[in-house]
């Protein structure tokens, strides 16, 4: 992206990034991404983020179009995911005045991001401000969004907040404002999607980080992905849209019973499961879910929003099938340590994926509420032992409220 002048003194220098379809090794990115950087000119020179290391040659020449890159006297950093700093080591040969403006978390982090013990680096936290000379950057908390070492950087003077990664989205257009967005549709997909992988485990986070900028006065948001926010423009639904999403869930008592089924062994379980569950709890949603027929994300979301889940898996070749592998891979960890869970299944030979799925499980601190495990085809009795696991599970969790 060539640089854009946004207000006075305030330039976007960040660059587009097209062509990448996967972030994070795991995030699909259909419509590429940016990396959005910007400079803000009083009588010093501030640089807000960096970028991908790929692309430091670009930010480079964006930059210089602005200024020489020698006159930048801080880089601050939101965020310090390698997205946002992983060219900074290089870049710093290029800002050698440059001092790092950061959290303490931001601090210990970017040490070991570009492994330069000595960074000249200065620590702020909520209430320090840095004076550029006729504009200021004034410095917010606001931690996990959506890491530890996150903040807001406002510039009163000009009614704007930078937030990082805060109401971004991995999405690529050639002029990035959101008024001059081409294919809004594929905007506000991508900006759900974003939402979903990135901060759905941090609402508690997204509702401080809502709160901070109720607090500021602000007609622009610029964020480190995707296009600026503006008043009028996209801004005020994209705040909307994280209040929705965000809002604390009412109390459900949602139970999936997820399975993988070869010959309807594991299945005929599940239900038995489900069966007992719902005969002590009559109220709660107990779903079961095969989960080679549905898609694996809306099933971790459903795992991830539940009071507490089952999963029922064979065992083939010493280990759970990869299906139970990609929903057990999408579990938000942060948020159900303690939740509860049952393990069941088949199996032929030695059942090993039954222990797997457990200790998996319990290593992310969830917390165990029965297993268990039967030969081939279940019996009546086999039957019978998994729905009294599920009798037992809706007791549990029954005492438990
Ligand atoms: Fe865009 Fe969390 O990095």
């Amino acid at each position: 992206m060539a640089s854009r002048k946004l207000k006075d003194g305030v330039y976007s220098v960040g660059v587009l990034n097209p062509s990448m379809r996967v972030f994070d090794v795991v995030m699909k990115t259909e419509y590429g991404t940016s990396y959005n950087a910007f400079l803000v000119r009083g009588e010093k020179t501030a640089l807000i983020e960096t970028c991908h290391r790929a692309y430091r040659e670009a930010l480079l020449e964006n930059i210089s179009e602005v200024c020489d890159p020698g006159e930048i006297s801080y880089i601050v950093l939101n965020h310090t995911e390698p997205d946002h700093t992983g060219t900074l080591a290089e870049l710093l040969k290029s800002c050698p005045k440059a001092q790092i403006v950061c959290s303490r978390a931001a601090a210990g982090f970017i040490k070991e991001i570009t492994n330069l013990p000595e960074l000249d680096i200065r620590i702020v936290k909520e209430g320090d401000s840095l004076d550029l000379g006729g504009k200021r950057l004034d410095f917010y908390d606001a931690p996990f969004l959506h890491w530890p070492d996150s903040m807001f950087s406002y510039l009163e003077s000009d009614g704007i907040v930078f937030t990082c990664d805060f109401l971004g989205t991995h999405y690529c257009e050639p002029l990035m404002l959101d008024y001059r967005m081409v294919k809004p549709e594929l905007y506000d997909q991508t900006f759900k999607e974003y939402y979903d992988a990135i901060f759905a485990p941090f609402k508690q986070h997204v509702r401080h980080g809502l709160k901070q900028l109720e607090r500021l006065s602000f007609d622009m948001v610029c964020c480190s992905h995707g296009p600026v926010l503006t008043a009028g423009g996209r801004l005020e639904k994209a705040v909307g849209l994280y209040r929705e999403w965000s809002a604390k869930e009412a109390e459900e008592m949602l139970i999936p019973v997820f399975y993988v089924s070869a010959y309807g062994c594991t299945k005929a379980a599940a239900g038995s499961f489900a069966k007992g569950v719902q005969k002590i709890l009559p109220k709660a949603r107990v779903m079961l879910l095969d989960i080679i027929e549905q898609d694996i994300s809306k099933q971790a979301k459903l795992l991830n929003s539940s009071r507490a889940f089952a999963v029922g898996t064979p065992t083939i070749n010493r280990f759970p099938p990869p299906p139970i592998l990609n929903l057990l891979a999408g579990i938000d960890a942060i948020n159900c340590a303690g939740k509860p869970f049952a393990v069941f299944g088949s199996y032929g030979w030695s059942g090993e994926a039954i222990k797997l799925v457990g200790s998996f499980l319990e290593s992310l601190k969830c917390k165990k509420q029965g297993e268990l495990k039967f030969r081939f085809v279940p019996s009546e009795g086999e039957l019978d032992a998994a729905q009294k696991l599920g009798e037992e599970f809706g007791l549990a969790l029954q005492q438990s409220v």
